[in-house]
């Protein structure tokens, strides 16, 4: 193993510094896909890995791609990256540490004046989170064959902007085609966003695979009518139906505990006014299991569930399955490396399954991919709160920096 090591002081003061792009009072991070905030970090990157020496690219899904040259350069690039996109009262980590560490082994090897064989590749993903523009994962995906990019460009977020429209507008509709080049290899660091690192003690989580997702928009309908004057036993109230079909949701996941998780976040009740009853309610459902024929069941459920309820409280109820992903496993030559680098840095580490949904889930389909996680604050993600300690992040990056080079080094040394 070579010596190198980050700079662990530099790459926290750089996520600090990124994270008053969308900052909140909170000390969190607002930076929806494709809004003011996210072009400003986009902005940002660009010229900080232009001026790592990188030649940068934009491609039709504006993701951006900083690449930096190898020994030989015709052999396909190994990839690092993640997102720098948030959700609404997002954090100062989730995706932005993995692109940050990944500009922070790009500076690494530039101060050591080492060149890998291959050429490395720093890469942002547009709408990892799915938050705005629905699914996520959106432009890893069409990098990888799974949405057709034409599909991605009509989806319309609740105001009814469409993805194409406000890529052009923060000015990253780029020329490349998306998908246009093979990745030697992906790797990418994450905030764990569970628990259970930081119970265990451990800096490093070596992520062998994903659960299943599931995704579903349910809209129910009811009637509008007056508050006042209408007897109980006479409504069509959306909302008393959205509520049960919310507990029956959750007790959907506390049936297959304890891995098992079902989540209702998005609710718009229509017209909402404290004195007319709810005529319209619509809203999300995220279902998650490891095992893909426990989730089918779950799918099963919810649909008798909603189905019934509807039929109970005099509504109709229209359920849509708009997003699913399948459990899968990264690659084990990709796993091994990031064991092997945790385990010769003497870092606490253990194998993990992640319970997000993240980029490499996607680029795993068309690369061997690994991923690395390293521990946050209480596990708790997807909140402002998200914290995580400066020396977790140093672990993940050095375990980053040596899974690259050892994979380079494994794949590529016969052509150098
Ligand atoms: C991504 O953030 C997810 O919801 O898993
Ligand atoms: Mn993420
Ligand atoms: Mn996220």
């Amino acid at each position: 193993m070579n010596k190198l090591s980050v700079n662990g002081e530099r790459l926290w003061s750089t996520i600090m510094e990124t994270a008053k792009f969308g900052g909140t009072d909170k000390g969190g991070v607002c930076r929806l896909t494709l809004s003011d905030a996210d072009r400003q970090v986009r902005d940002w990157l660009v010229r900080e890995c232009e001026s790592a020496g990188c030649a940068v690219s934009i491609d039709e899904m504006g993701n951006i791609f900083a690449r930096r040259s190898g020994k030989v350069n015709t052999l396909p690039p190994i990839a690092i990256g993640s997102h720098l996109d948030t959700q609404p009262s997002g954090g100062k980590f989730d995706g932005i540490a993995g692109v940050l560490s990944g500009l922070e082994v790009l500076r690494t090897l530039n101060e050591a004046g080492y060149t890998t064989i291959a050429p490395l590749e720093l890469i942002n993903w547009t709408n990892e989170e799915g938050s705005r523009f629905t699914p996520p994962m959106l432009a890893s995906g069409v990098f990888a064959g799974v949405f057709e990019r034409d599909f991605t460009y009509a989806i319309e977020d609740r105001d009814g902007k469409t993805f194409v429209a406000e890529l052009e507008r923060i000015g990253y509709r780029g020329e490349r085609k998306c998908g246009d080049h093979k990745l030697g290899a992906y790797f990418e660091l994450h905030i764990e966003q569970g628990p259970v690192l930081e119970a265990e003690n451990r800096m490093i989580g070596v992520v062998t695979g994903m659960q299943g997702q599931r995704w579903y928009e349910v809209t129910v309908t009811g009637q509008e009518a007056h508050a006042g004057s209408t007897p109980m036993h006479l409504r069509h109230d959306a909302m008393v139906a959205c509520a049960r079909m919310v507990e029956a949701i959750h007790e959907i996941a506390l049936n297959h505990a304890p891995l098992a998780v079902s989540t209702v976040g998005l609710v718009a009740v229509k017209p909402n006014s404290r004195n007319v009853i709810p005529g319209s309610v619509f809203f999300t459902v995220d279902l998650r299991h490891p095992d893909d024929n426990v989730l089918l069941q779950m799918d099963r459920e919810l649909r008798e569930r909603v189905d019934n309820i509807a039929k109970e409280t005099d509504v109709q109820a229209k359920l849509v399955n708009n997003w699913n992903v399948a459990s899968m496993e990264f690659n084990e030559e990709c796993i091994n490396h990031v064991r092997n680098a945790a385990e010769a840095l003497g870092y606490r580490h253990r194998d993990l399954i992640s319970g997000a949904g993240h980029d490499a889930v996607y680029i795993a389909r068309v690369a061997p991919t690994g991923m690395i996680f390293i521990p946050c604050e209480h596990g708790i993600s997807h909140n402002e709160m998200e914290n995580t300690k400066p020396e977790y992040v140093a672990a993940g990056a050095n375990v980053l920096l040596h899974a690259v080079t050892a994979y380079d080094e494994a794949r590529n040394a016969a052509t150098r």
